[in-house]
């Protein structure tokens, strides 16, 4: 538990206040200047002096205590790290391609490759030269849900990526990966905007509608290897033959389609949607353990597990108790329920205290 505290986390330079210590040295943007050592407190002299000098972009890293204790506390729920790391990846951008790449879609017989490539490679560039944990902050950040299919399509591409990554695959096999995690559920614009989003339960009708997108988004996709489409249309298979639209078995479902699998449930439980609140990581990745065998590849959902909550540590979170903490560690003998760090004490959260929301 001891190696938990004093955690540190990225700031960026708009949002310091008085009272924060640095726990680096702050350089000028060109490196060549110490504008203020390790350890200094800021003040709002400082603060200014640091504004000027980097251009207000850079990140200063701060320590746990002093994020919640003074940005946390002061900011709340308007204070979100997720939107800091959005911006500084550059997914305003991502999203607006989606947008178009959804929008053009919808009108069109099949996917242009060319309208792909560019969202598609940057994708993969920032996945590769980005930190895990800023890749999950924006996977597991709350999707605004009239947006819900443009962040879908980013989140489980660069989960795929992730997971490829942690198998440890080369470049070009996550390259892939990602490609298939975005293109998924393009066949999903051809069905009614008002079916995707009912707030109640679909008619069988309707529920048949949805349940051909994977075929949809096979057909989109003839411009593309025929091993990339199937992987695709396989999204939604599941091990033991009940899945649609092949009631494919286990073995004939490809390792890139049962990644897919794992990754779009895993965005599904944790997004917010217009019938539903959104689940926690931890409780989603607990979830996941329920279908382990019949519908998804254990292999996957325990690498996942292994690698993904770690990367949580350090984010700002509202408990159940509307008090503001941050992640501290995982619990290892309840991997549900997360240890926070709430006013100095390390704690375990549980049924009754848990987290609400992450920032
Ligand atoms: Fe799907």
């Amino acid at each position: 538990m001891e190696e938990n505290i004093g955690t540190l986390v990225r700031l960026p330079i708009r949002y310091l206040h008085r009272g924060l210590t640095l726990t680096s040295p702050m350089f000028s943007w060109d490196g060549e200047r110490m504008l203020l050592p390790s350890q200094s407190i800021l003040t709002n002299e400082r603060i200014a002096r640091l504004v000027k000098h980097n251009n207000g972009r850079d990140f200063v890293m701060v320590d746990t205590d002093d994020y919640t204790k003074i940005v946390g506390q002061r900011f709340g729920d308007a204070f979100k790290q997720t939107d800091l790391v959005k911006e500084r990846i550059g997914y305003q951008g991502w999203d607006m391609a989606t947008s178009k790449v959804l929008d053009t879609v919808s009108k069109a017989k099949r996917i242009d490759k060319k309208d792909i490539e560019e969202i598609a490679t940057d994708l993969c560039n920032k996945l590769a030269l980005s930190d895990s944990k800023t890749i999950v902050t924006i996977i597991n950040s709350l999707n605004h849900v009239d947006r819900y299919l443009e962040s879908h399509c980013i989140n489980v591409g660069l989960l795929n990526g992730l997971i490829g990554q942690w198998f440890g695959l080369p470049k070009k096999a996550i390259d892939r990966l990602v490609l298939i995690g975005f293109l998924h559920d393009c066949g999903k614009t051809r069905v009614e905007k008002e079916v995707l989003t009912a707030p109640r339960k679909l008619t069988p009708e309707e529920f048949l509608l949805v349940q051909r997108h994977p075929v949809e988004s096979y057909n989109l996709l003839g411009d593309y290897p025929l091993d990339i489409r199937k992987a695709v249309k396989a999204h939604h298979e599941k091990l033991d033959g009940t899945g649609y639209p092949d009631n494919l078995l286990a073995d004939q479902i490809s390792i890139e389609a049962k990644i897919t699998a794992v990754a779009d449930i895993y965005d599904a439980l944790t997004a917010e949607r217009v019938y539903k609140p959104s689940r926690s990581p931890f409780s989603a990745l607990r979830m996941l353990d329920s279908m382990v065998d019949t519908e998804l590849d254990g292999r996957i959902v325990r690498l996942l597990q292994a690698n993904l909550p770690q990367e949580l540590v350090g984010r700002l979170v509202t408990l159940s108790s509307k008090e503001i903490a941050t992640i501290a560690g995982i619990n290892e003998e309840d991997a549900e329920h997360p240890l926070v760090k709430l006013d100095e004490q390390v704690i375990p959260t549980s049924k009754e205290l848990f987290i609400e929301r992450l920032h």
